[in-house]
């Protein structure tokens, strides 16, 4: 008989109980079920404390990408991703950025938007001046909710409003424009585009519907530049022209830029995560702002200076804060950002806009040169051995194996494995 998951009071039950109802449901074995209700590094406490009906962790690897620079400041990034060669990749062209003295990064102010969309408006252009007369009372208002940030320098500095044409008649949408300092701000403006609604409405003779945040954060910008000089490109100089074509090709296409931009995001994404910042928010940004001319384009532009060099930009929201969330009580987070010596959120999103600069050079690099393939063989290929079952000494001579022989495939691995197993036997 099917399983039903509809089940009453499920949020309310403990832990165990929580594993035992999952454990029945999804016919997980002892050994599988063991593997929920621990946490090394979270803890059980802190996950629960996080969201709701928690029944473990999840663990992605954390690794080191050494050789960065930015504005002057050598770093070791610690990123988490689960995508072998992104690490690695990411080293090497940081290393052949140093040739052009590093990094180089700024950011706009740290300005968040929330929008307040209100609907029924008789007479919208009207209500859109009746609304931005009353803007330092709006701002008066909004800030009046948040009175720590205003004392850290934060709070409403602005408002506008847009009449907006939809296919369910005139909307007007009030954009609020807060400097959320520190923070990533989602819970400030959120409460302040809420506090504001009654106003709205009165002002506009409306009905407010959503006051909601927008992930397009693109007061919030964040850019960084590089010099490569030509002679610091492996193999060589004449993979400056490829990059420049690769660069071309997917700004002009979106299908291409796409990848192009997902590869960017191996970077950023890597790194919002290990501090704990909210990954979703900073993607959906990152390619709405993409798409921002009308047509998806590449985050990065590529060019090549008057001396031949390759010089890359990067420009992006970057809503990314250091209080608040789970960068304040994620242990590894925690880490991460200690180890980073931020001077505030703004250089962290710096560092992530280099980050993401970085690993577009590595991926263009590689592609317009040896192919993308190479660099991905060598660990996926101990993936695939350890799939096909070996363990310890095995992996690297089974992996070792695949590579020379051209194919990483599970039923070579496996083949490879048994003929090992033979003639170490033989040996015996
Ligand atoms: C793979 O994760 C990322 C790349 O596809 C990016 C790109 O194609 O530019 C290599």
């Amino acid at each position: 008989m099917e399983k039903s998951s509809q089940i009453s009071g499920f949020h309310k039950l403990n832990l165990a109980d929580r594993i035992d109802v999952f454990k029945a449901f999804a016919e997980l074995t002892d050994e599988e079920a063991a593997l929920l209700g621990k946490s090394a590094v979270l803890g059980m406490e802190t996950a629960q404390r996080m969201i709701e009906n928690v029944v473990g962790t999840f663990e992605l690897p954390l690794g080191l990408v050494p050789n960065m620079r930015v504005n002057g400041r050598d770093l070791i990034l610690p990123i988490a991703v689960e995508e072998s060669s992104v690490v690695a990749a990411m080293a090497n062209a940081a290393k052949m950025v140093r040739s052009g003295g590093g990094f180089f990064a700024s950011t706009s102010e740290p300005l968040m938007i929330a929008q307040i969309q209100c609907l029924d408006v008789s007479d919208p252009f009207a209500a859109k001046a009746r609304i931005l007369e009353r803007k330092d009372e709006a701002i008066r208002l909004c800030n009046e909710q948040d009175p720590i940030l205003v004392k850290l320098g934060g709070g409403c500095r602005d408002v506008e409003v847009r009449v907006l044409d939809t296919v369910k008649g005139p909307m007007v949408i009030t954009h609020i424009i807060v400097d959320t300092r520190d923070a990533m701000g989602a819970n400030a403006v959120n409460t302040m585009a809420e506090a504001l609604a009654p106003s709205i409405e009165e002002w506009t003779g409306g009905r407010v519907l959503l006051r909601i945040l927008s992930n397009l954060a693109d007061r919030r910008i964040a850019r960084a530049r590089c010099i490569v000089r030509k002679d610091a490109i492996k193999p060589g100089p004449e993979v400056v022209d490829g990059i420049l074509q690769a660069w071309a090709f997917a700004d002009a296409d979106p299908y291409r830029a796409a990848t192009h931009n997902k590869g960017i995001m191996n970077g950023i994404s890597a790194l919002v995560i290990a501090t704990g910042n909210d990954f979703r928010a900073i993607e959906a940004g990152a390619h709405a702002y993409a798409a921002q001319s009308g047509h998806y384009r590449a985050l990065t532009k590529w060019e090549a200076n008057a001396d031949g060099d390759l010089v890359g930009s990067i420009e992006m929201p970057l809503a990314m804060g250091l209080v608040g969330g789970a960068t304040a009580i994620h242990p590894m987070a925690k880490l991460v950002v200690k180890s980073l010596k931020l001077r505030g959120a703004t250089e962290l999103a710096e560092i992530t806009a280099a980050a993401g600069l970085c690993q577009n050079l590595a991926a263009l690099r590689a592609l317009s040169a040896e192919g993308i393939q190479r660099g991905h063989m060598s660990l996926h290929a101990k993936n695939i051995a350890i799939q096909a079952g070996a363990g310890g000494a095995e992996i690297e001579e089974v992996a070792d194996r695949l590579i020379k022989g051209g194919k990483v495939r599970a039923d070579i691995a496996e083949a490879i494995l048994n003929e090992l197993r033979k003639a170490h036997g033989a040996g015996n």
